[in-house]
């Protein structure tokens, strides 16, 4: 069981065409959290579409605990484990918070943290307290907070998180970064996709960034803050 949550091999993927991403090499171990950073249109919401089984067209081998999920429909990978949180972050807007919950509800796995709406709450304390408030009257944060809770409802071994700090307000991005260094002790998998090195720094064990749908450098977030030239290269500061 020492092989790795997910492993991703010369991942190439298409939008009709055009061809976005080449080659892609990465992993995410048991446990960690891991950046996949890049500017905007670098091909990290493809890479995870990809993952995820929602693109059309892809070539390339991906593992999720050692099984190849390469090949599989998106039902049947969720239904696996991974869980994915897209970044238009699509809340049901006429169900309440509490069947919005209940829509992500999957069976617990053995060895997966597992979640319940109570738990849920002491990680999202303002969910707690709108059990029963409509997704369509939710604030931009509340809302994401809302999406995370779904998907962990699902006791996913993996979560894809796509651009968590993107849009929301510095209060939320606050709570978002607390809230992936709780689930990371509760000991879920995360691979997250961010352009902003701090936030990705203050969660992350190792980073991937992607420039034009190439992997351009791979290591520690340590090692990426201080190779200047990489920053200013590939990431926007
Ligand atoms: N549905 C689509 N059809 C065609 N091209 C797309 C589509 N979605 C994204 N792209 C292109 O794919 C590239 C990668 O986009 P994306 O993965 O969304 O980047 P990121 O998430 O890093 O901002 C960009 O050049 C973008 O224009
Ligand atoms: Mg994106």
């Amino acid at each position: 069981m020492n092989e790795p949550m997910l492993k991703v091999s010369g991942l190439n993927a298409f939008y009709g065409r055009a061809h976005i991403l080449f080659d892609i090499d990465l992993e995410v171990g048991r446990g960690e959290v891991v950046a996949l950073m890049g500017r905007n249109g670098a091909g990290k919401s493809t890479t995870m579409k990809a993952l995820m089984g929602l693109l059309p067209r892809k070539q390339g081998l991906v593992t999720f605990r050692g099984a190849d999920i390469s090949t599989l429909p998106p039902y049947r990978i969720a239904r696996m484990g991974m869980g994915f949180v897209p970044e238009d972050r699509r809340v049901f807007s006429d169900l309440t918070v509490m069947e919005n919950l209940d829509a992500g509800r999957q069976p617990p796995r053995d060895g997966a943290p597992r979640w319940t709406p109570d738990k849920l709450f002491r990680l999202f304390p303002n969910l707690g307290e709108m059990p029963g408030r409509l997704g369509s009257q939710m604030s931009g944060g509340e809302q994401q907070m809302l999406t995370v809770s779904r998907t962990l409802m699902g006791n996913p071994w993996l979560v894809l998180l796509d651009e968590p700090s993107e849009g929301v307000a510095p209060v939320i991005v606050e709570q978002m970064a607390n809230m992936i260094l709780e689930l990371k002790r509760e000991g879920l998998s995360i691979l997250l996709s961010e352009q902003n090195l701090h936030f990705a720094g203050l969660v992350s064990d190792r980073a991937y960034v992607l420039e034009k749908g190439h992997i351009r450098f791979s290591g520690t977030i340590d090692e990426l803050a201080k190779d200047e030239a990489a920053r200013r290269a590939w990431l926007s500061v």
